[in-house]
């Protein structure tokens, strides 16, 4: 069943926006090519990945040119340089977050953070230590997740379950685009040990109650992974405020580069969990025999790291900070609020997700009657516009409204109402070329 949009009588307002599109776009290089015979690039896929302002590939750039080195190796001048900036760096990305750089551990991505915890679980359950077997899974314990989750919050959970016998449960959708929480003390109880959640669905753009969950996983005893892959980059997160466990994010999402993403966890927790990779550097004492191994972070950070991309992730933090989170947040709802009225103007548009910006980010996933999502983003790219099209890795979400795939436009900072104008004009082209452009579509008629 799939919700469809409001239609407000006054159509979309342009409020003024918080920050300064104009000057914004002049840091970012990629924003002046063009694309399709020389057509502005209207990039609408900064869910998948973000574009990165110039301070961030300077950044790296930087780093190779002047102290490119091993950190935490070698006794020379630049192993000690790249040391002082990649652990300089995680102070910053931990600030970012409020939290101390001890608990922020770096990975690949998301993907890798989640399958780092998920593994650790399983790990657990052999490991030597005591210490180390706290938080191990096994047979008649539940995991749980929820319906939206991406692929990445929800394959390595299966896969935990299989490896150990525990049983995988979650939470089911409302039909307009939330987490159903009527039976959330079923589905979290004595026999939880995880709980993974996303905090702002990459499909739906709903923005989940984590406080609410968090409660509930208290009362039980269970710990609480969110999935901050889509929240981080969008509005401030506190993990004192979020009150979970654990949290995961990718820095290329965020304006940072590729090949870097955090896990952050409370001290504690990240303390009694064995190693993921296992090598170089993570190490206390190596025999023959047996090895033992360093306290985190540097417990999950074996093999020489992307230094590079987290001198160049701190960077992107140093400039979203400079914009202000708060700001950044307030932009992609006030987009948000534009698209949803400017979607909700075509007929045989349908957004799948919430109809209002209570409680939503700025991913706005929708249908065109009678084109197929990928048809739609075929157009839409002829035009300049990137989109995303498909099951966006959350494959249970799509099938749970009825729909084989969406078209998805996502928001950020170098984002305005004019790219947002080219898509509700996008679709329309899109609705003329197949001829189904709905008769009663004035602005569809004229333009
Ligand atoms: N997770 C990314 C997305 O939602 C790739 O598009």
């Amino acid at each position: 069943m799939t919700q469809t949009v409001s239609r407000p009588g006054a159509g979309a307002q342009q409020v003024p926006l918080p920050l300064d599109v104009g000057a914004i776009r002049a840091d970012f290089p990629i924003l002046t090519r063009t694309v399709r015979d020389g057509k502005r690039l209207v990039y609408l896929d900064s869910g998948a990945t973000s574009q990165k302002p110039r301070s961030v590939l300077d950044a790296e750039r930087w780093f190779y040119e002047n102290i490119n080195a091993a950190p935490h190796r070698g006794a020379h001048q630049l192993a000690e340089e790249a040391t002082g900036a990649y652990e300089e760096a995680r102070a910053k990305i931990g600030a970012f977050i409020g939290a101390p750089e001890r608990e922020i551990v770096f990975t690949r991505n998301t993907t890798e953070a989640i399958n780092l915890v998920a593994y650790a679980l399983s790990n657990a359950v052999t490991a030597k230590e005591p210490e180390f077997r706290t938080y191990a899974v096994g047979q008649g314990d539940e995991i749980v997740v929820t319906e939206m989750e991406h692929h990445a919050d929800l394959i390595p959970w299966q896969q935990l379950c299989e490896r150990t016998g525990a049983t995988l449960r979650w939470l089911g959708l409302t039909d307009d685009g939330r987490l159903d929480l009527s039976n959330l003390a079923e589905v979290i109880n004595e026999r939880t040990k995880l709980v993974a959640v996303t905090q702002q669905s990459n499909i739906l753009g709903t923005i989940n109650p984590i406080g609410e969950i968090v409660a509930r996983a208290r009362e039980v005893g269970a710990l609480v992974l969110v999935d901050g892959a889509q929240s981080v980059p969008h509005q401030p997160v506190d993990v004192t405020e979020l009150g979970a466990d654990l949290l995961v994010f990718s820095g290329h999402k965020m304006l940072g580069p590729t090949g870097v993403g955090v896990l952050w966890g409370r001290y504690e927790v990240l303390d009694k969990l064995p190693p993921f990779l296992t090598g170089g550097s993570m190490i206390e004492v190596v025999r023959m025999e047996g090895s033992t191994f360093m306290p985190p972070p540097q417990r999950f950070e074996a093999g020489v790291p992307m230094t590079a991309q987290v001198v160049g992730l701190g960077a992107a933090v140093d400039y979203l900070q400079a914009l202000g989170m708060a700001k950044v947040e307030e932009h992609e709802k006030a987009l948000t609020g534009y698209a949803l009225a400017k979607l909700a103007e075509i007929p045989g548009v349908t957004v799948i997700g919430p109809a209002d910006t209570v409680a939503r980010g700025g991913a706005v996933s929708f249908t065109v009657e009678d084109i197929h999502p990928h048809d739609v983003g075929q157009v839409l790219d002829d035009l300049g516009i990137a989109v995303r099209v498909g099951h966006h890795c959350a494959w249970p979400v799509v099938r749970r409204y009825g729909v084989p795939a969406t078209t998805r436009a996502t928001f950020y900072v170098h984002t305005g109402y004019d790219d947002i104008d080219a898509l509700a004009d996008g679709i329309r082209e899109a609705q003329r070329f197949f001829g189904v452009a709905p008769s009663g579509d004035s602005e569809g008629a004229t333009s």
